[in-house]
Order: structure tokens, then C-alpha cells, then sequence
């Protein structure tokens, strides 16, 4: 078979994305244009071609090669109105549990104040490595690499620093040797300050998720960030209402003592998308202090993060066929 006849033997959408097909003996070598295309998508395309010209006479066997000029990495930010609402501990369970999903997910700890990514991964005093002028992220045991404020910096030193510095700091962590990684979650320091003024100009995030408890205070402040967002063309995913109801530590039943579906409601009337509730359980608490995050696991901790992922991976989704709303 030549060029012509390997090309014609695929799909449309495959085809117009070959820059060179020809057999070898019994092997077709097939080159692809793979810019903008996920990993996902990548893997489906090298199995169809593989499936199609395998399945023609006289081919054996078939290799695909993708030529990219560079990932599509997306940026989703994190944020939250005040500290204290779970941003880090929903950015690292979201983290793992999208990269269940198939993501490959890197972790940016850009909370200059109270960077905590380190201790939920068990990475205290771990320091990443460079390469020439960039940092390596650090591996975690959760296959999510991370970047965090904390390793640059001591706590005490954090808090002499200057806008600008902090701005620069968090540049230097989302322009680093992020590999194959195609998604990067940012843990914002909380409300709207230097930080997320340099991310917005320099790496603008594709989306974002706000996180809130359900108190009246904490959510009027969450849709502060929201505005944020929303002024700086940032469109956002949804919300998570976070440390709702309470989880019994003995049976996992969640109950209300305040009351149930206020959030919700409230999540409407200032329009913005509900992402779900993640309860106030003493698991999630302790697997924070100790660098297993729940998310990880297969107990009922783990579930309402799961479902928050595939809400956001549906989200991500629709933005890679290009039309998220
Ligand atoms: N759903 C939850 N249940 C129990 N404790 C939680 C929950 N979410 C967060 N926490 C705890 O609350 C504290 C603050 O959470 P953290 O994620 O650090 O907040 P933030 O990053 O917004 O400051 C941490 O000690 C964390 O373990
Ligand atoms: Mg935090």
C-alpha cells in the first residue's frame, strides 16, 4: 500500500492530521499532527489507526508517531474567599480523583501565606530539582506531581514578601518542567490579592472552582472571588460547598445539624453552577494531617470528591471540544 491508499483506508478526522504514511515491509509507519489533542484523545486515535490499517492486507503491524508542538495544558484555579474553607484539602482530593479519572493532573500550591500542599502529600522537607533555569515538580505517592510555595520559601519568610515577589514566585511554579502533565490545579491563596493579579495576566486559568462552607459569611465572600474570576474572563466550573453535614466517624451517615440544601439554593440565586458537598469528617481531617488524602482510597471518604471530578471532568471535556459554556 502507498501513502494514498494507508490515508484513504481512515477516518476523516484521523486523516486530515497525517503528515506521512508508507509501509516498511509489513509495518505501516504512520506520522500525526497531535497539537491540541489530550492524552486521551491521543491513546483513542493510536488505537483506531491501529485497529483499521492492522485489519488491511499485507499489514502486519502498525506504528503510530504523534508530533506535537506542545501539550494543551489547562489550568483550573482553586479559590476560595476566606482561609480555613478545605481549598487545599479539595485541591488535592479533586487532584486525585480527576487523575483516577484518567487525567494527568500536577498540583501548583501557589498559597504564598499557608502553603500546605507539602504536609497533605507527604512531602515535608522533600525539595524539587532543577532543570537548567526550571524547577522539577516534586513525584508524589498519588502520581500527581506538585510545585508548591512551601518548598521555596520558610513560613516566616513568606510573610515579609512583597506582592511582586509572591507574583513572580507563582510564575515560576506553573512555568516549570511540567512533562506530560495536561491539566494543573492552582491552590490560590485566599480572596483576591497579588497572586492571583499575576496569574490572571500571565496564565490565565481556564476555569475555576470556588470553594465555600455553607455559613451565609464564608459564601458571600466566595461569590467576592467569584467576581474575580468572572471580571478577569475566567469562567467558573462551579462551587463546592465544603465541611457540610457531619459525617459519623462510627457509621459514614451524614447528617444536618443546620439544615440541608441552603447552599444549593444559595449557589442559584448568585448563579453559580453546584458541584456537591463534601461532608465535615473526621477522616478527611486526619488523612490531611497525615499525607493520605482521602481520595486516594476506596472507602466512602472518597466518594463525594469522585463526584465532584466528574463534574469538572465532564466540564473539561466539553471545553476540549470547544464548547464550554
Ligand atoms: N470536609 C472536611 N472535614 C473535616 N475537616 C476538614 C474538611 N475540609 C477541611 N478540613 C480541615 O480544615 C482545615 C482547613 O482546611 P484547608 O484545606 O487547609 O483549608 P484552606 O486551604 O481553605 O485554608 C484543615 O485542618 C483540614 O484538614
Ligand atoms: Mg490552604
Amino acid at each position: 500500500m502507498d501513502q494514498e491508499q494507508l490515508i484513504a483506508a481512515l477516518p476523516a478526522t484521523i486523516a486530515e492530521r497525517v503528515k506521512s504514511a508508507r509501509m516498511v515491509g509489513a509495518r505501516a509507519v504512520v506520522v500525526l499532527e497531535a497539537s491540541g489533542l489530550t492524552a486521551k484523545q491521543r491513546e483513542d486515535i493510536e488505537a483506531a489507526i491501529g485497529d483499521i490499517l492492522g485489519a488491511q492486507d499485507g499489514v502486519e503491524d502498525v506504528r503510530v508517531a504523534m508530533m506535537a508542538d506542545k501539550i494543551q495544558r489547562r489550568i483550573i484555579a482553586v479559590g476560595s474567599g476566606k482561609g480555613g474553607v478545605g481549598k487545599s484539602t479539595l485541591t488535592v482530593n479533586l487532584a486525585i480523583a480527576l487523575q483516577r479519572l484518567g487525567h494527568k493532573v500536577g498540583i501548583v500550591d501557589a498559597d504564598v501565606y499557608g502553603p500546605s500542599q507539602p504536609k497533605m502529600l507527604g512531602l515535608e522537607g522533600k525539595k524539587p530539582e532543577a532543570s537548567g533555569e526550571k524547577m522539577i515538580p516534586v513525584p508524589s505517592a498519588f502520581g500527581v506531581p506538585v510545585l508548591s510555595m512551601g518548598f521555596l520559601v520558610k513560613p516566616a519568610q513568606a510573610l515579609a514578601w512583597r506582592g511582586p515577589m509572591a507574583g513572580n514566585a507563582m510564575l515560576q511554579l506553573v512555568d516549570a518542567e511540567w512533562g506530560n502533565v495536561e491539566l494543573l490545579l492552582i491552590d490560590l491563596p485566599p480572596g483576591t490579592g497579588d497572586v492571583q493579579i499575576s496569574m490572571l495576566s500571565k496564565h490565565k486559568p481556564d476555569g475555576a472552582v470556588l470553594v465555600s462552607t455553607p455559613q451565609d459569611l464564608a459564601l458571600i465572600d466566595a461569590a467576592r472571588a467569584g467576581q474575580m474570576f468572572e471580571q478577569g474572563d475566567v469562567p467558573i466550573i462551579g462551587l463546592v460547598e465544603n465541611m457540610a453535614g457531619y459525617a459519623c466517624p462510627h457509621c459514614g451517615e451524614v447528617s444536618d445539624p443546620f439544615g440541608k440544601g441552603g447552599f444549593e439554593k444559595l449557589a442559584e440565586t448568585i448563579e453559580l453552577p453546584f458541584l456537591g458537598r463534601i461532608p465535615l469528617s473526621l477522616s478527611v481531617r486526619e488523612a490531611g494531617d497525615a499525607g493520605k488524602p482521602p481520595a486516594a482510597g476506596d472507602d466512602e471518604a472518597a466518594a463525594p470528591f469522585a463526584a465532584v471530578a466528574q463534574k469538572v471532568s465532564t466540564w473539561l471535556e466539553k471545553l476540549n471540544n470547544g464548547n464550554a459554556g
